[in-house]
């Protein structure tokens, strides 16, 4: 996705060569035009497939998810909580989540009610690195008996594996900025 590309390359900022901060433009300040266009462009890749609701994870994947809606038809956006819920083990779906970034585990939960069996859903998340995040929400999809769809992510992070992972799933994987590596404070796409 061109516009979005152009976007990291203007106003991306790099981390020791291995974190891309979007800040400007997503994970603090959201810029609404171009993140709805992020959600017609998802729209369009998953046009093939039914979708009957739209599945993420707090914080920064919410926005994204809701352009998404927006775009296909106002389905419903489920996102996963991190932090401890007041609803007892079970009454919530759960998958253990293990943060590369935070070298930390933290346990993903949605409520029963809002994941019904034999739905289709569609996992969205603003990052792909080592794939631990959607892996966890696929965990809590098979747990409600959903089936996954595919799995949309804005920017993908080739070098970290997540893709590898995710795919000797069985899951599509669907980005629409895909990141080789970074040389001189600057990202390499890898097409
Ligand atoms: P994984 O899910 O693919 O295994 O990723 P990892 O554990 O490495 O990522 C943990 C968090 O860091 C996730 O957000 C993820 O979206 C984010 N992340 C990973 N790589 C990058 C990056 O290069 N840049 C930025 N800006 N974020 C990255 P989170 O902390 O769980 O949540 P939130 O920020 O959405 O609240
Ligand atoms: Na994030
Ligand atoms: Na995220």
């Amino acid at each position: 996705m061109d516009e979005l590309k152009q976007r990291i390359l203007q106003d991306g900022i790099i981390i020791d060569n291995r974190i891309l901060k979007i800040d400007n433009f997503l994970n603090q300040q959201i810029d609404t035009t171009l993140i709805n266009h992020v959600g017609q462009e998802f729209a369009r890749l998953f046009q093939d497939v039914p979708v009957d609701r739209i599945v993420t994870i707090e914080s920064s994947g919410i926005a994204v998810a809701y352009a998404v809606s927006l775009a296909m038809n106002n389905r419903p956006v489920v996102f996963a909580r991190k932090k401890k819920s007041l609803l007892t083990s079970g009454e919530q779906y759960t998958a253990s989540i293990y943060s590369y970034t935070k070298e930390e585990a933290y346990t993903a939960s949605i409520g029963k009610s809002y994941l019904h069996a034999g739905e289709s859903i569609l996992i969205i998340d603003d990052f792909l690195a080592s794939g631990a995040a959607a892996v966890g929400l696929a965990e809590i999809a098979a747990q409600a008996g959903c089936s996954v769809a595919g799995i949309g992510i804005v920017v993908e992070k080739t070098f970290q594996g997540g893709r590898q992972t995710l795919e000797s799933k069985g899951l599509r994987v669907e980005s629409l900025a895909r990141i080789a590596r970074f040389e001189n404070n600057a990202p390499v796409f890898a097409d």
